[in-house]
Formats: structure tokens, C-alpha cells, sequence
């Protein structure tokens, strides 16, 4: 194993022990910038809280000169974020764009401005359309430029992976030189080994000159769905930052999944002795609120954090469990946030505890009035349905936790007999004010949908329609996801309620809030360099 960089002096976290490993969480960055998860301000202040609370080092709020949405935010989280060096992506060769990441991370207390070129053949002769050497000297005015607004800069090695080793060593001694003071070596599009990733930075390190005074970073896309054993392969070489994401979401099929790593590296200390500064035990509650947030949720066997990662469904299992969890868990349910049991309250329930359950679940942030709503409708729910998990809470409050609604659901009577057209008559609130429908249509859901239309016309496509169950059993909440389309954007809704065609409107609803404030955000100017 390559030795780390020891005891180095780092503008922002000062003397670090040699084996800590700084935790750079881009799921603003990285992760909003892939199809369907851009979240709105409000969105990602509150992530920006979970995160710094979660532990993470650095948080990587946005690229402020792609648009105004995105100064915005950097700027905000900047001003409002404790905790976290605050963290703004630009292009090396965009004086723009550096002026944009000091202006927008002005108010942070501690800030870092992270910037990028391309250095692979491929990039530099199709992408940037530049000779070798132009790009060093872009390195040298990116870092140089931002080394001037903060002292604690990033540079990337855009495809650093696919990178000639040779001329990557000379972009990482100009960038170093220039006064960059973390080097990151991303596998920007996810080919590389973890062979590959641990050769680069022993290399690196064995190589540069003055690469004993920086840190060096890994950030690995999954595109062979190596992104976590390449970083763990990258610390192994000496990278002692990780760039990575909640639930691994980013570009394509995304970047390399933070709670992944960290229990990796907490479960597997005897093969990565290291230490981070993550409150292991919040993971599941800010993967949950990413998913709310973004209406993705993960897959059911999504290590650490999946519905089924603690889940032990064959007898044999079981018994083995019951007798010594150890038998088949390698970390203990409530190490990453689960609690043993998720059956939790019936309709005796009062609201202190209601809003102890909120909290514990990520949803301690609720105003009076939204509380107040998720509570009647937990009644509600409680009064249908016999067992109430976790997983209910969750869905139901998802509607609740909601910010820029302009539509909101009110209530639905529908008349259904098999084999004539159903009717349902639906009440909306459209900006505080009541809007009331009536409309017919092959079945239920078809007739609310077209009571929907009626009551707030619209010229969105419905391109995706899907149903499943919360839990189990014929009680169980309906979950439905709705994907509207309209001039080429997409957008996705959920919602949840025991009534199937109530969920259904609520998805609707959902995506529908979720278009509206698409249509009045510009688009960020197109990026060359
Ligand atoms: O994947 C990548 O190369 C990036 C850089 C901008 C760091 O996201
Ligand atoms: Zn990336």
C-alpha cells in the first residue's frame, strides 16, 4: 500500500492524520446534473443541511456558471450551510467561470473552488479541439485565478483516467505547482479497473514533484458498475479524498455511492484502515430524503440502504439470525440508520409521537401546518389499515414535505361499475384557491386523470403510469409513479394513499408541480470548453 499523504497541512481541515480520508459528497453537482433529479432551491438547502449533518467534508453545491438557478444555490447554501467547506465546480480554462465560483462562494466560511480540463487524447482533440500544451497552460491559469479567490483549490483531471500517464503527470505538477492543493483523477466515464485506479495514484504519487503536499482525489463513474471498488482500489493507491454521491446517482448510470463506501470502509477496517467524519448511523434517513426529494427511490436490493438489505426472507436465514444476527449480517441494521423492527404505530398514537417517528425518520424539518396535515392523514390511514411501518409514514409524508406546490389534491368521489364508464368528480387547490372537476373515462384512474385535465388544463403527454404496493397485504398503500412529458422534458410524480386512484391523481399532481417549475427555469447556456 502506498503511504498516505501524512499529516499534511490542508488550507481547510489543517493538520489531517494520515488516515483520514476527506468524504466530498457532489450528489448537487454531479448527481443533479443527470436526467430527472434537478431539485429546486428550497430542495437543495435542505440536502445541503442533511449532508453537512451527516458528516460529509465538503459539499459540492453547484456549477455556478451554467446558470442562474445554480449561482443561486451555491450562493445560498453558501450563506446558510454550516459545518462543510462549501464547494464550486469551474472550468480551468473559463476566467468566467472561476469569477462566478468566488462570487457565488463568497459568504462560506470555508470555501473551495474546483476546476477542470479535459487531458485524455479523445477529450483534447474532439471535445476542447486544443494541442497538449494549450491545456497545460490552461491549468496554470484555472488554478492560478482561483488560488487568488481561496486557498483551498481543486483541480480535475477531466477523463484522467484514459489520461497518456506521462503527459497526466505534468498536468498534475502544473496544477500543483499553480497552487491547486487537492488533485482529482476522475474516471470520468467509468471504464476504468480498480487495478487501473490504484496504478494511477502510486504513480502519481511516486512521480510529481510536490505530490506529498496535496491530496489526491478519486471520482469514479459506474459505468460498469465499478465506481465503489474503483475508490476503494484509488485509497488503496493513496487517494485520501472520495468524491461520491447518496444513492450513487450522477451522469449516466452515476457516480460511486457514498454510504457504500463508508461502510465498506468501517465494515472492512482490516483491509482499509481508515476513519471519516460520517454519522453512519443517519445514511438511510438522508438516502430517503434524496428519494423524496428527486421521487427516485432505490432498488430494493440496494446495498445498505434498499428495503431488502437487512431483509431475510428464507427459514433458514431466519433462524440463523434470531440465534446470532452475525450469522448473516455483516453490519448491524441500526449502524446505517434501520430500526430492527419497522412496525411502528397504530391509530392510538398521538402526535408527539407521530413527530418523534418524523424525526427519526428524516422528517424532523416539518412546519405546524404540514405536520399537522401528515398527522390526519396517518389517522386516516391507521384507521384503514391494521399495521402501520415505517414505510407508510414515509410514503405518506412524502406529499407533506413538498415545497412550490402550486397544485395540492383535495378530495375524489368516484362511481365505478364493472363494465360502464367510471365518473369521478375531483377537488383541486390550485394556488390556495378550490378548483372542482367532473369527468368520465374507461375506468377509474382514466376518469380521474380526465377530471385532472379538466380542472387544471395542461398540454403534457402521460408517458409513464406504474402501481405498486407500499407493503404487503391487500391493506397496503398503493405507490404509483407518473411521468408526464411536454416539449421534450420529463419529469416523474409519486404518490401514495390506500386508495389506488387517490394515489394516482397525487403522482399526477406531483409531476404535474414538478413541470410547472421546469417551464419557468431557463436552461443553462450551452458549455464548450
Ligand atoms: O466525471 C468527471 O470528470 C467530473 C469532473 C467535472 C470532476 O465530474
Ligand atoms: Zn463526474
Amino acid at each position: 500500500m502506498s503511504s498516505s499523504s501524512t499529516h499534511i497541512n490542508h488550507p481547510s481541515f489543517g493538520n489531517l492524520p494520515a488516515d483520514r480520508v476527506i468524504i466530498f459528497d457532489t450528489t448537487l453537482r454531479d448527481g443533479e446534473q443527470s436526467p430527472g433529479f434537478s431539485m429546486n432551491l428550497a430542495e437543495k438547502l435542505r440536502m445541503a443541511e442533511a449532508l453537512a449533518a451527516l458528516g460529509v467534508d465538503v459539499i459540492e453545491a453547484g456549477f455556478p456558471v451554467a446558470s442562474k438557478g445554480d449561482f443561486e444555490s451555491v450562493n445560498q447554501i453558501a450563506k446558510h450551510t454550516k459545518g462543510a467547506v462549501i464547494c464550486a465546480l469551474a472550468r480551468s480554462g473559463g476566467a468566467k467561470d472561476i469569477a462566478a465560483a468566488g462570487e457565488a462562494l463568497a459568504p462560506a466560511e470555508r470555501k473551495r473552488i474546483h476546476n477542470f480540463i479535459s487531458t485524455s487524447p479523445l477529450h483534447m482533440k474532439y471535445k476542447l479541439r486544443m494541442e497538449p500544451e494549450a491545456v497545460l497552460d490552461l491549468i496554470t491559469t484555472g488554478n492560478t485565478a482561483a488560488r487568488n479567490l481561496t486557498d483551498d483549490v481543486e483541480w480535475s483531471a477531466e477523463d484522467g483516467s484514459r489520461t497518456d500517464p506521462d503527459f497526466l503527470c505534468r498536468c498534475v505538477e502544473a496544477a500543483i505547482k499553480a497552487g491547486a492543493t487537492t488533485i482529482n483523477i476522475p474516471d470520468t466515464v467509468g471504464y476504468a479497473t480498480p487495478e487501473d485506479m490504484e496504478r494511477i495514484f502510486s504513480m502519481l504519487l511516486e512521480r510529481v514533484p510536490g505530490a506529498d503536499q496535496v491530496i489526491f482525489s478519486a471520482h469514479n463513474h459506474n459505468d460498469l458498475g465499478l465506481g465503489v471498488a474503483n475508490t476503494l482500489a484509488s485509497v488503496r493507491g493513496g487517494a485520501r479524498q472520495i468524491e461520491c454521491t447518496i444513492n450513487g446517482i450522477g451522469e449516466r448510470a452515476g457516480n460511486a455511492a457514498l454510504e457504500e463506501i463508508v461502510m465498506a470502509i468501517r465494515t472492512r477496517h482490516d483491509q482499509y484502515p481508515f476513519t471519516t467524519g460520517i454519522q453512519s448511523e443517519s445514511l438511510l434517513k438522508v438516502s430517503r430524503m434524496l428519494a423524496t426529494i428527486t421521487s427516485f427511490d432505490v432498488q430494493p436490493n440496494k446495498a445498505i440502504v434498499g428495503r431488502n438489505a437487512f431483509a431475510h426472507e428464507s427459514g433458514i436465514h431466519q433462524d440463523g439470525v434470531l440465534k446470532n444476527a452475525a450469522t448473516y449480517e455483516i453490519m448491524t441494521p441500526e449502524s446505517v440508520g434501520w430500526s430492527r423492527s419497522s412496525l411502528i404505530m397504530g391509530k392510538h398514537s398521538g402526535r408527539a409521537a407521530f413527530r418523534d417517528k418524523l424525526k427519526a425518520l428524516g422528517y424532523g424539518d416539518l412546519d405546524d401546518a404540514k405536520l399537522n396535515d401528515a398527522f390526519a392523514r396517518f389517522k386516516d390511514l391507521a384507521d384503514k389499515k391494521k399495521a402501520v411501518y415505517d414505510e407508510d409514514i414515509v410514503a405518506l409524508v412524502d406529499d407533506e414535505v413538498r415545497d412550490n406546490e402550486h397544485i395540492r389534491f383535495g378530495t375524489l368521489s368516484l362511481t365505478s361499475c364493472s363494465g360502464k364508464p367510471s365518473t369521478v368528480t375531483l377537488s383541486l387547490h390550485v394556488d390556495g384557491k378550490v378548483v372542482e372537476a367532473e369527468a368520465t373515462g374507461n375506468g377509474p384512474v382514466d376518469a380521474a386523470f380526465n377530471a385532472l385535465r379538466s380542472a387544471f388544463p395542461h398540454d403534457a403527454r402521460l408517458a409513464l403510469f406504474s402501481v405498486g404496493a407500499v407493503t404487503e397485504g391487500t391493506d397496503a398503500q398503493a405507490r404509483t409513479t407518473v411521468r408526464l412529458e411536454e416539449d421534450g422534458k420529463l419529469v416523474d410524480g409519486q404518490g401514495a394513499d390506500a386508495d389506488t386512484v387517490v394515489s394516482a391523481v397525487r403522482a399526477y399532481v406531483h409531476a404535474l408541480n414538478k413541470l410547472l417549475v421546469k417551464r419557468t427555469r431557463a436552461e443553462p447556456e450551452a458549455l464548450t470548453v
